[in-house]
Parts: C-alpha cells; sequence; structure tokens
C-alpha cells in the first residue's frame, strides 16, 4: 500500500534539486517504488511500498530488492514492525556474513548485546539518554561526519539496515544521503585523470579525532588495536557498472601522499559530492522506519547527539561484502 505521507519527510536539498513529490510511483510487481532522485542518467534514492515484512522474505524477492538497491543505492521502507531477529534474518539474505560488534564500551553494559547489532541510539542500558561528554557522546560525534560505514575495515562492508524501535524523537530525527556516482560522473575530465590510481587510508580513529579532538586525540590502546586502518581503492566500480568514490570521513591519507595534502584533496571530494543535488534527507516518522544503503555507492550522515533531543532508538546492521573490491588493496 502506498503511504500518501511519504513525500514530506523526504528533504532535498532546495536549491537545485529536483522536488521528491514532483516524481511518479513506479509500479514493480508487487512493489511500490517512490523514486527520490530520476533522471534517464542517474538514480538515487527511493521509497519502496508493498513488502509484507511479517512473514519471511521470499528469495524471489530478496533478488528484486537488490536490483532495486543496485539502482537506487538507498531504500526506505516504512512501519516495517520487525524486531531485532527478524532485523538479523533479512540481512543474512543479503549476504553470508554480518558484521559483529566490538563493544567498545563492553558487551554487558551495551543495550541490545547482540553482536550483529550496533546500538546507534542516544540510550544506556538503564533507559536513560547518554550522558553529555560521556566517551560514547563523543563517540557518536563521528557519526554527524558525512561518512560511509566500515572503510576502516580491510574486508569492507556493502550494506547497512538502519531501524528504528519506539516513538521518534521530539522536533524531528533525520539521516542524510549523497549519492557518489553522481557526483563522480560531473567531476572534470582532468581531476578524473589526476585521482585515478589513488588508493586511500582509512582509519575510524581519524574521523573520531576530526568530530572530537579533545577526547579521541589519543585513542585507547585497546580501541586501536581493535580497529587497525585499512586500504581501498578511491575510484571504484559500482554494483550498476557505473563509476564512483569511496571516500568519507575515515579517509586520512593517499598512499604516497602527505597528510595535510591528503586531507585537502578527500575533503574537496567529500564537499564536492555533498552539494545540494547530489544530496537527500530521509527523516525518521515512527516506529519500525528501516533504511538499507550501499556503502559502496553512497554517503551518510547522521545529526549530532544534542541535550534536548529525546530517545533515539535506531539499531544497525551491517552486511559485509563479498564482492570483487571487498578485501581492498594490499601495500
Ligand atoms: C549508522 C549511521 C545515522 C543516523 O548507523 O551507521 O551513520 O542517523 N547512522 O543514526
Ligand atoms: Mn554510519
Amino acid at each position: 500500500m502506498v503511504n500518501p505521507r511519504a513525500p514530506i519527510h523526504i528533504r532535498t536539498y532546495e536549491t537545485t534539486c529536483p522536488r521528491a513529490d514532483a516524481l511518479s510511483d513506479i509500479q514493480e510487481g508487487s512493489l511500490t517504488v517512490r523514486p527520490v532522485f530520476q533522471s534517464p542518467e542517474s538514480s538515487f534514492g527511493a521509497e519502496v511500498f508493498g513488502v509484507d515484512w511479517n512473514s519471511p522474505i521470499p528469495e524471489a524477492l530478496v533478488a528484486q530488492l537488490i536490483s532495486l538497491q543496485d539502482r537506487y543505492g538507498v531504500l526506505i521502507f516504512r512501519e516495517t514492525g520487525l524486531d531485532n531477529a527478524r532485523h538479523i534474518a533479512f540481512s543474512q539474505q543479503l549476504g553470508e556474513k554480518l558484521e559483529i560488534n566490538p563493544f567498545f564500551y563492553g558487551r554487558e553494559n551495551d543495550r541490545l548485546g547482540e553482536p550483529r547489532l550496533f546500538d546507534v541510539a542516544n540510550i544506556e542500558l538503564d533507559g536513560s539518554l547518554v550522558k553529555l561528554d560521556s566517551r560514547r557522546w563523543h563517540h557518536s560525534l563521528g557519526n554527524a561526519l558525512w561518512h560511509t560505514d566500515s572503510t576502516y575495515h580491510q574486508t569492507r562492508s556493502k550494506y547497512s539496515i538502519l531501524l528504528s524501535h519506539g516513538n521518534p524523537v521530539r522536533g524531528g530525527s533525520w539521516t542524510h544521503f549523497a549519492d557518489t556516482r553522481r557526483a563522480y560522473a560531473d567531476l572534470s575530465p582532468e581531476k578524473k585523470a589526476q585521482i585515478e590510481d589513488l588508493v586511500v587510508e582509512h582509519d575510524l580513529w581519524h574521523s573520531r579525532k576530526l568530530a572530537s579532538p579533545i577526547v579521541y586525540g589519543n585513542p585507547l590502546p585497546h580501541e586501536l588495536a581493535a580497529k587497525p586502518p585499512a586500504f581501498h581503492k578511491l575510484v571504484q566500480t559500482a554494483p550498476d557498472g557505473r563509476k564512483t568514490l569511496y571516500i568519507a570521513a575515515h579517509a586520512k591519507q593517499f598512499v604516497g601522499w602527505e597528510f595535510e595534502k591528503s586531507q585537502e584533496l578527500i575533503w574537496e571530494l567529500i564537499e564536492h559530492c555533498t552539494q545540494p543535488q547530489y544530496v537527500f534527507s530521509m527523516e525518521w516518522v515512527q516506529g519500525g522506519d528501516m533504511v538499507w544503503w550501499d556503502n559502496r555507492q553512497s554517503m551518510h550522515r547522521a545529526n549530532p547527539y544534542t541535550e534536548s533531543m529525546t530517545a533515539r532508538d535506531v539499531r544497525r546492521s551491517t552486511i559485509i561484502d563479498d564482492g570483487p573490491l571487498a578485501s581492498g588493496v594490499k601495500v
């Protein structure tokens, strides 16, 4: 069934973007697809209606959803009603292995305690909100930088699936997405030639330090040991065969380049990819809303935690890549 309220909960950046509600729905078998950006050359983001989340998802439907994912890069589903177990079960239909939570603050302190889920909420084990200036608060600030999940793993992750539970945050809650395929296509031929062969060192602790220099200026030894850096090509081929940029806040430097010079070009490219014409924002409207994105062809960011924020219960599964570029570059 089509949700008539949906278009007002997608915000495109107004200056140059097509308006989401000007596009018409597309019927794809039993599914209704409502694209966010759609042109003959390029599509990015879609809301998908018609999946029955109450039953296991049949393999033919999984295949249809993957083909939509390859095309749109970000798929949004409303009011799925999924619980942790079914969230994990669907994720396992998309890839053999899920990422395991490193539980930086101790598994015993984790609200979910489920190694296949990441607690992205602002809620502690006892139900209180994450304290301002706690280590966890500062860690979360990195999520508000434009990033791509798990680029700092040598075996990277292809998909992330973020699911909300409970009431929405008072005042609204948004996640923002940028299309790195279209952004790549619009680079000048000179820029494309300059960056074609670059290899990027990605480091989780680099983005934590950018977002919170005081607390994460010197990560703890067990943190550093748990997440060493990884190396991946900058220019890659997306599942639909178009070129894309694999870059974001974890990107620390280019192999063979100095740090400062690397950061200059890295942030030039991130700024390029996150211009309004490549970006849309998804509003979390109700519990059960879910967004599934492809880390190989998009960037995303959260809004930072604020002191006035009410509880925001969002949980993420992350599906490890099994494609040809999964294990990056050996240096
Ligand atoms: C994530 C993430 C964005 C958000 O879970 O990887 O970046 O809005 N979340 O919470
Ligand atoms: Mn993320």
